[in-house]
């Protein structure tokens, strides 16, 4: 809707002449007074302002400072019969005008300001609401992500003694292996989330079951084991925006040649993320049964050896350098 505010109303008809084939709605106002209490009920409605400048009782920079509180996004432009430096300037800067239009307009011109006026509020309006959905979204994203952790990462706390230690790890390596790989930051995010979480689907089995080293376990017990990244999956995928992450932690398990669980995926057919995690997983685990007296490239050794059955050959190096980086010293 476009408002035209002046108190000549030989200029208001005219104006509604020029835009009575145009598809916009338009209204008038005889003053300043009268086009805020117009503001006052519609304001939310009104997308372009044009007013003269010289009126009785309220000048157009006055109006348009006051217009401020009811119509904040309206685009604005000031009519002048004559052109004073001061008062344009004034408009503009106080009253917030884009444009200032000198009276006797030219019909085509004052078409063409409208027209681009309108255009400019529309394509603000959009460009608001597209960032307010952004921000929104994040926020949503923030509850999400504290919800599950205040709640999830605690459980593995209290739970698994050992497991947070482990998992804090496992998410630097990955990460680690990710910044070297080149990847956005968006999936380091997702890795280093899924990579925390990844063995949360151990909370589901009973505690002899989960602290035990897979190797020493009856096949019974092994196959409860063997459920933990699905387990783990459900867990996360409860929350919203949460299932890329959760898709990481279901596969971080599988093997590059295909006889990891639980779905048996080879080689590019697992995730980059769950790759990422087995490996760094792997490592670290390696490192802590190792404890202080093997040296890093002893293990370094071991866990390069797995690769192309269990492991990416192409994360090897990456591996390597991280680790490097990271056990410095050792
Ligand atoms: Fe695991
Ligand atoms: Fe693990």
């Amino acid at each position: 809707m476009i408002l035209f505010v002046d108190d000549e109303e030989q200029v208001l008809l005219s104006l509604k002449r020029l835009f009575r084939s145009e598809p916009y709605e338009v209204v008038f106002a005889t003053s300043g007074s009268s086009a805020l209490e117009l503001l006052a009920a519609r304001g939310e409605e009104v997308e372009v302002i044009v007013t003269d400048q010289r009126m009785p009782n309220m000048t157009g920079t006055e109006f348009l400072i006051r217009s401020q509180e009811f119509a904040p996004t309206a685009v604005r432009m000031v009519m002048t019969g004559y052109s004073d430096i001061q008062v344009t300037i004034d408009a503009i800067n106080k009253g917030g005008a884009t444009r200032y239009i000198s009276k006797p307009w030219d019909n085509q011109e004052m078409l063409g300001y409208v027209q681009e006026a309108l255009s400019r509020f529309r394509h603000d309006l959009k460009l608001r609401t597209d960032l307010q959905k952004v921000h929104e979204q994040q926020r949503h994203h923030q509850q999400h992500f504290s919800a599950l952790f205040g709640a999830l990462a605690g459980f593995i706390d209290l739970s698994l003694p050992e497991a947070r230690r482990h998992a804090a790890i496992t998410a630097k390596l990955s990460v680690g292996i990710g910044v070297s790989l080149g990847l956005s930051p968006t999936d380091l995010e997702k890795i280093r989330m899924a990579a925390l979480l990844h063995d949360i689907g151990l909370n589901t089995l009973s505690s002899d079951v989960a602290e035990m080293d897979p190797l020493c376990m009856t096949d019974s017990q092994f196959a409860l084991y063997r459920s933990h990244p699905v387990m783990g999956q459900s867990m996360i995928e409860t929350v919203e925006h949460l299932h890329d992450i959760a898709l990481i932690v279901r596969h971080h398990h599988e093997y590059f040649d295909g006889s990891g669980f639980p779905d048996g995926l080879a080689a590019e057919a697992i995730p980059q993320g769950s790759a990422i995690i087995c490996l760094a997983d792997t490592l670290e685990s390696e490192m802590e049964i190792s404890g202080d007296k093997v040296p890093l490239q002893k293990v370094l050794e071991k866990v390069s050896a797995r690769s192309g059955t269990e492991f990416d050959p192409q994360l090897i190096p990456h591996m390597v350098r991280v680790a490097e980086d990271m056990y410095r010293g050792r």
